[in-house]
């Protein structure tokens, strides 16, 4: 296969890590972020030739303008690792709830569209997380106002996002899911009172960023799809 991976959230803790495991192994890269600057030193940082597409998850439009300026382009691979947990209620542009919007809904368009760019045998992967078997979450995307927990809701979107994926594998699309684990990036500050507590006592046991990129790099690579690939075991999903 000759063509680029297209990897999301690159500019984040993970997402440095799984570039630049993905970069020195050769691969050429599109970095989709909502941050072109960003996104363009990490690319200068990097080995090889690489590209940086703007996308916003948070908004549909930017999602098809993205898949617009992508026209022409075969992928080999698309790692969705972009990812928010929102602290307060807000809608995106469809009035969708924006955890949702950008853990799921948008990150199922953008899958929807660029399927037809991907290379035969190419390779999709979703991250997801260890919250969606927090217990009686409900199934569905739509959130109200009255229903937003900042953890739960997130649960919620990554509940969602690995249905879908179950959903495209059993129709013989080529994926798989990565559960980093608990990780030590910006995803975990809860924006509240005992975030310097939690920094204090909790983050010195938890695991690394490189290490959190390891799921996703072995759900890319492996041979075997319709797996969750976890920090030392796969599962089906
Ligand atoms: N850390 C954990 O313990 C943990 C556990 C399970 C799953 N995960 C998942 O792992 C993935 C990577 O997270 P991380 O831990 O590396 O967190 P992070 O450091 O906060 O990175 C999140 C990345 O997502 C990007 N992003 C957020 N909102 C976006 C939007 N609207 N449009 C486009 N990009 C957007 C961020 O872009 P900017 O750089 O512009 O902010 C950043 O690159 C996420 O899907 C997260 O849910 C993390």
């Amino acid at each position: 296969m000759s063509g680029q991976v297209l990897l999301t959230g690159a500019t984040g803790g993970i997402g440095r890590e799984i570039a630049a495991a993905l970069a020195s192994a050769g691969e050429s890269l599109i970095l989709g972020c909502r941050n072109a600057e960003k996104a363009r030193s990490l690319v200068a940082a990097l080995p090889g030739e690489h590209e940086v597409v703007e996308i916003d998850l948070a908004s549909e439009k930017s999602v098809r303008a993205a898949v617009a300026a992508l026209e022409g382009k075969k992928l080999k691979g698309i790692i969705h690792n972009a990812g928010t947990m929102e602290r307060r209620f807000r809608t995106d542009e469809q009035g969708r709830e924006m955890t949702m919007a950008v853990n799921y809904w948008n990150t199922q368009l953008l899958t929807e569209l660029l399927l037809p760019r991907l290379e035969e045998g190419g390779r999709i992967v979703f991250t997801t997380s260890l919250t969606r078997y927090i217990p009686f979450l409900s199934k569905s995307p739509e959130v109200r106002e009255k229903d937003f927990s900042q953890l739960l809701t997130y649960a919620r979107s990554k509940k969602a996002l690995t249905r879908y994926a179950a959903a495209l594998a059993a129709q013989g699309v080529g994926v798989n899911c990565a559960d980093p684990g608990v990780v030590d990036t910006g995803m975990i500050s809860m924006d509240r009172w005992f975030d310097p507590l939690a920094d204090l006592f909790f983050r010195p046991f938890i695991r690394s960023a490189r290490k959190g990129a390891e799921p996703a790099l072995r759900a890319f690579s492996s041979p075997r799809t319709g797996r969750i690939f976890c920090r030392r075991r796969t599962h089906r999903l």
